[in-house]
């Protein structure tokens, strides 16, 4: 399989903006880039007990000056912008040493930012001079093509994910150690390579299986090897061989997650029916009345689809949470209709319409997103929908 002439689920290598030219316009769903920090580390740091730190010094980090960053920075990101999809995004990390610099030049070149994650380092290294607070933390913007991208993001999943809590902006992940840390000759072979949880939660949360996931500065190949694990296609690009041979012998070690347990199933939306659409297929006839479980509350369904109970009238929702006192009630759940000498609810004729004009109905909402949008009021929308 390739993109244009670049072979995919491959790290290839060579100079990440000269492969980035290679890949097609709009060929990418996802880009995860960590690049070069520009840390600017002058001279050996010591611990305490006088052994010495390994930070990151490598030559790739180096560069002359500030504008030689932002050169190299503007040209990285200019070619990303022109091989992402308009459906897809990009995330790119870095630290208060390129972050800030980072983000105008993505700006400048026309994204259109999400969010910034900061990734909050339960295992920081310490600021062993004591001079400075402990850097504990790394920050990730997520950004789109443009402002009007129809972007991937499993919310639902992602709020499943975190116990049912929408997820936040600060995640808790401790950095790369253990088993998981490559390690050569007793020594780390990649001074920063990124822990496998955080490429699984942005995989996961931005992408689908079978997307294209582009990474222009592989390093040890964690964005690969969680992309292969999670179902996904990967392009990695990197300069030195060395890290290309222990990403490649990481990304064969991944197992592929089975494409059944990759499925989005909590982002299946249900569809929303009206009631009024129940009345009008003669489901529910005018003049019948609608029931508490406990037959306590009683309502009378009018021609026009509300209900009249007492002296309240209102929809399904609004005359539940009236009788009852509430401030908001779900209708679909509150009333039943008599069939025969059983109770029926009416969620269960909603299910009922869904198996028999679901396909009408489905194609009828299609319609009115696209005039909400054409109208310019989808925020306004989202607000005044029905929850149900
Ligand atoms: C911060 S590291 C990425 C680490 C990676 N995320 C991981 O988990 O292992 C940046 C990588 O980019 C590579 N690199 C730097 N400049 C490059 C360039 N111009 N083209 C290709 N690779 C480059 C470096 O060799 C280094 O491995």
């Amino acid at each position: 399989m390739k993109a244009g002439t670049v072979e995919i689920n491959r790290i290839h290598q060579g100079d990440s903006i000269d492969l980035l030219k290679q890949l097609p316009d709009n060929s990418a769903d996802l880009v995860f880039a960590d690049p070069p920090y520009n840390l600017q580390l002058k001279g050996d740091l010591f611990r305490p007990d006088q052994s010495k730190v390994s930070p990151v010094n490598d030559h790739w980090d180096k560069f002359g000056s500030f504008s030689s960053y932002d050169e190299f920075t503007r040209a990285w990101l200019h070619e990303c912008h022109r091989v992402i999809k308009d459906t897809g995004s990009i995330w790119v990390i870095g630290t208060y040493h390129n972050i800030f610099r980072v983000g105008t030049i993505l700006q400048d070149t026309g994204f259109w930012i999400l969010n910034d994650i900061i990734w909050i380092k339960t295992n920081p290294m310490p600021n062993f001079r004591g001079t400075r607070f402990n850097n504990a933390h790394e920050t990730l913007i997520w950004a789109t093509k443009s402002k009007a991208s129809k972007y991937t993001f499993h919310y639902r999943t992602m709020k499943g994910f975190n116990d049912d809590l929408q997820m936040r902006s600060d995640w808790l992940i401790p950095i790369c150690q253990g088993s998981e840390r490559v390690m050569e000759n007793g020594r780390k072979a990649h001074s920063t390579q990124k822990p496998e949880e955080l490429l699984y939660r942005i995989i996961l949360a931005t992408s689908n299986p079978g997307d294209l996931v582009l990474d222009p500065f592989a390093g040890s190949g964690t964005t690969a090897a969680v992309a292969k694990r999670l179902g996904r296609n990967f392009i990695g690009f990197e300069r030195e061989l060395s890290y290309i041979n222990l990403a490649m012998e990481r990304i064969d070690k991944a197992e592929p997650i089975s494409s059944q347990l990759l499925e989005y199933r909590t982002e299946k939306r249900r569809l929303r029916v009206p009631f009024g659409n129940l009345v009008e297929k003669g489901l529910i006839r005018p003049g019948e009345y609608l029931y508490s479980a406990n037959k306590k509350y009683k309502a009378e369904v009018q021609a026009d689809a509300s209900l009249l109970c007492g002296g309240h009238a209102g929809s399904i929702h609004t005359v539940s949470a009236l009788v009852t006192g509430k401030e908001k009630q779900n209708g679909w759940d509150f009333w039943f209709v008599q069939r025969g000498r059983k109770l029926v609810a009416i969620d269960e004729l909603r299910q009922e319409y869904n198996k028999a004009w679901g396909m009408e109905q489905a194609a009828r909402s299609k319609e009115h997103r696209a005039d909400s949008r054409e109208q310019g009021a989808n925020s306004k929308k989202h607000g005044a929908g029905s929850q149900w």
